[in-house]
């Protein structure tokens, strides 16, 4: 099977790792991918909003399965040009992919799907938004309807800046405030079966202990010695099948990765949000602890083919740290040499923003590396990872030194 995979993040070079590790994966192309990918794939440069190009690029390649890696392709409605032409996808259509592409869209179908989530407003006008802010207390919740790459969202007890965001938004969601821990816990479908990943957690603000401003993921964690036993079942059963089932029953399957991201309240699970697609950094710590060959598992969700199918994994558990650029996530600064990182056992190095230059690897995004250890227990996957992530030298990045170590404390206390 040829395999185009779409995308250049850390995310696509796990999901790269994966994909080529299953002997039933003869060809892996990806467009336009990093230097990372490019160690054990063919890169193809285009650029991942030109649907055109990328059904060009699968046409002329033979490609029998397309994997779309970001939100901004599915959105963009890749999906529906490539089945339209007759080739296999896994994600979904543009109109599925509205699950992320529109929060009032999200909240819909979980109302009518029974879904539980957080009580919400949708507000356009200021009249409304006032309304809804006075409804609930702070900590106020307010999420623009549209895509906004990881910055539509602002919590704050500040009622005027609350205003301000939401006058903001052409369309806003205002909803409760949500207290326990947030779980991230994914789901493979074809459509009409959907089959549930392990979960994993990741670290979305920027510094040690939370602090500091969003970003879109500074590590992450699985599997989470802490959850209760039955989180996959219950999630299974309350979520993510209510989910696949309401988007078939309105003309729309979801096919695909169907991420929910999960807040574990004391009056049960609530969904936060979704996502079209699978999250970063959590693809980095569940792809290497999946057993179940992946490209045979995506082409059949892509097929309409899960039916019966379960996922095998390690019983091992892993983590990943993200290294990311001096003034990251505001203004990253780009073009320093990264040096220090050779082969490891038990450590996995991903590319996520970084180039080729004549002076060698340099910083070229954001998050420059994600580096998974893995492990017996997350103690030990921890340890890995940050030993490997100390021996690499970039100018003015950073890491948070946190990342699972609550849970790895906890797990040693069983
Ligand atoms: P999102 O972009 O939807 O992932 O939201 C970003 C972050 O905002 C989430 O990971 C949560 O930490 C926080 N958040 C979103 N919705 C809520 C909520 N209803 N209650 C508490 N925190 C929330
Ligand atoms: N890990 C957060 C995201 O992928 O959106």
């Amino acid at each position: 099977m040829k395999i185009l995979l779409v995308g250049s993040g850390g995310r696509e070079h796990a999901l790269g790792v994966g994909l080529q590790a299953d002997p039933a994966c003869t060809e892996l192309h990806v467009a336009p991918g990093n230097p990372g990918i490019a160690q054990f794939a063919q890169c193809h440069p285009l650029a991942i909003t030109d649907n055109q190009a990328i059904l060009e690029l699968a046409q002329r390649l033979h490609i029998d399965l397309v994997v779309v890696g970001p939100e901004v392709p599915l959105v963009n409605g890749v999906a529906d040009i490539l089945r339209a032409a007759g080739i296999a996808v896994f994600g979904p259509s543009k109109a599925a992919a509205q699950i992320e592409g529109s929060k009032n869209f999200a909240k819909e179908i979980m109302r009518d799907a029974g879904v539980p989530t957080a009580h919400s407003f949708t507000c356009t006008t200021q009249a409304e938004i006032e309304i809804a802010l006075d409804a609930f207390d702070a900590p106020y919740v307010v999420k623009d309807d549209g895509l906004a790459a990881g910055k539509g969202v602002v919590v704050t007890n500040d009622r005027q800046e609350a205003l301000a965001h939401a006058l903001a938004c052409k369309r806003v969601v205002i909803e409760e405030y949500l207290t326990g821990p947030e779980v991230s816990l994914f789901g493979i479908s074809d459509g009409t079966t959907i089959v549930p990943m392990q979960p994993a957690q990741d670290f979305k603000r920027a510094f040690d202990g939370d602090e500091g401003p969003n970003t879109g993921g500074m590590g992450a964690y699985s599997p989470l010695p802490w959850a209760p036993s039955d989180i996959i079942d219950d999630t299974y059963t309350r979520v993510l099948a209510p989910m696949i089932a309401e988007m078939a029953a309105r003309g729309t399957p979801f096919v695909g990765l169907l991420y929910a991201g999960l807040a574990l309240t004391d009056h049960g699970t609530r969904v936060i949000e979704f996502n079209a697609r699978f999250g970063d950094p959590e693809t980095q710590v569940l792809i290497p602890l999946l057993k179940t060959p992946l490209a045979t598992l995506l082409y059949k969700a892509a097929t309409g083919n899960l039916e019966g199918t379960t996922l095998d994994w390690k019983d091992d558990s892993a983590v990943t740290v993200v290294l990311a650029a001096e003034g990251y996530p505001a203004a990253p600064k780009g073009g320093a040499v990264i040096t220090g990182f050779s082969a490891i056992e038990n450590v996995q190095i991903y590319h996520a923003g970084t180039s080729v230059t004549e002076q060698g690897v340099v910083s070229s995004g954001g998050r420059v590396l994600t580096i998974t250890g893995i492990g017996e227990d997350l103690t030990e996957a921890r340890n890995r990872a940050y030993r490997a992530i100390s021996q690499i030298s970039l100018a003015g990045s950073f890491y948070r030194t946190d990342i699972a170590l609550n849970a790895s404390v906890a797990e040693k206390g069983n």
